[in-house]
């Protein structure tokens, strides 16, 4: 989380500003709010996992997905005791599968180490692999209902919409002190959910106020990137579970001065073992 102390001179609302603008968000959210199945939970674990899938990955997508994770792997404990393979099988169409890893990890963390019970404090959600300050963030609001100060994209986008209309390389230091003077303490789980849905209708604006975010970047198109690649190697994994890395190369059928690096770094990463000549996914 950014030290807030550390920000100079941070610009101050005005209540009537203050009320003005949660009024908006709330108008807009009486009449256009999303449901989510994850939205009506208040298990940690639901939260988890959705907030997980929701890192680079849009609402329809994880809305494919996420029921048949939750039936398939319904606790912590099945996580930690599921083989890898079987939990990369189901998260199929997601991408970015290091989420999933990262997954498997914070479950059994939290099974070793902390009795089965998800921390409620962001300070500590940080310490786990794959979470960082907006998950940790969004989990303490949907989870426990702590007023906590975080940003997203979608809350990034609100913001420069309508508190920067004209500045362009917004940093989100400068957003985070407004975030924090007009969010609703009595209901921060509402109040997030109002705001991201109110950010991801600005998503379909004209000129998405993200283009000025000084941290803003385009995500690569899929289509012959690395992240391509990886996806086919461990879908060939999926299928054939054991394989020579000639033959894997081959199935991959891209060129292999590309997919032999990438191969190294999903070892590297710990998703592939090699015994010997043959690559599988890790259990
Ligand atoms: N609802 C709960 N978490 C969300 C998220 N990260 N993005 C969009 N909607 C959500």
């Amino acid at each position: 989380m950014e030290d807030l102390a550390r920000i100079d001179s941070p610009r101050e609302l005005k209540p009537t500003e203050v009320e003005e603008f949660r009024q908006i968000i709330y108008q807009h959210y009486a009449e256009h709010r999303r449901e989510m199945p994850w939205r009506v939970s208040r298990d940690p674990y639901h939260i988890l996992v959705s907030e997980i899938m929701l890192q680079q990955t849009q609402v329809g997508r994880v809305l494919a997905k996420y029921e048949l994770f939750i039936s398939t792997f319904p606790d912590f404990d099945s996580v930690c005791k599921a083989p890898l393979q079987e939990i990369l099988g189901v998260w199929q169409g997601l991408g970015y599968n290091r989420r999933a890893i990262a997954l498997q990890k914070i479950c059994r963390l939290l099974v070793t180490e902390y009795g089965g019970v998800l921390p409620s404090s962001a300070e500590t959600l940080q310490m786990f692999p794959g979470i960082g300050p907006a998950t940790a963030g969004a989990i303490c609001a949907f989870a426990f209902n702590q007023p906590t100060v975080f940003i997203e994209t979608n809350i990034r986008r609100v913001f420069i919409h309508f508190f920067f209309p004209n500045k362009k390389r917004v940093k989100d230091k400068e957003i985070l002190p407004l975030v924090q003077q007009t969010l609703d303490t009595g209901s921060p789980r509402r109040w997030y959910h109002a705001l991201m849905d109110y950010g991801a209708m600005l998503k379909n604006e004209e000129h998405n106020p993200n283009r000025r975010s000084a941290h803003y970047n385009r995500q690569a198109p899929f289509q012959g990137s690395n992240r391509e690649i990886r996806g086919l190697i461990l879908k060939t994994l999926l299928e054939k579970p054991e394989l020579p890395e000639v033959e894997l190369i081959r199935a991959v059928d891209k060129s292999p001065k590309r997919v032999r690096p990438i191969i190294a770094q999903l070892t590297k990463e710990g998703f592939l073992v090699r015994k010997g000549d043959l690559i599988r996914i890790s259990t």
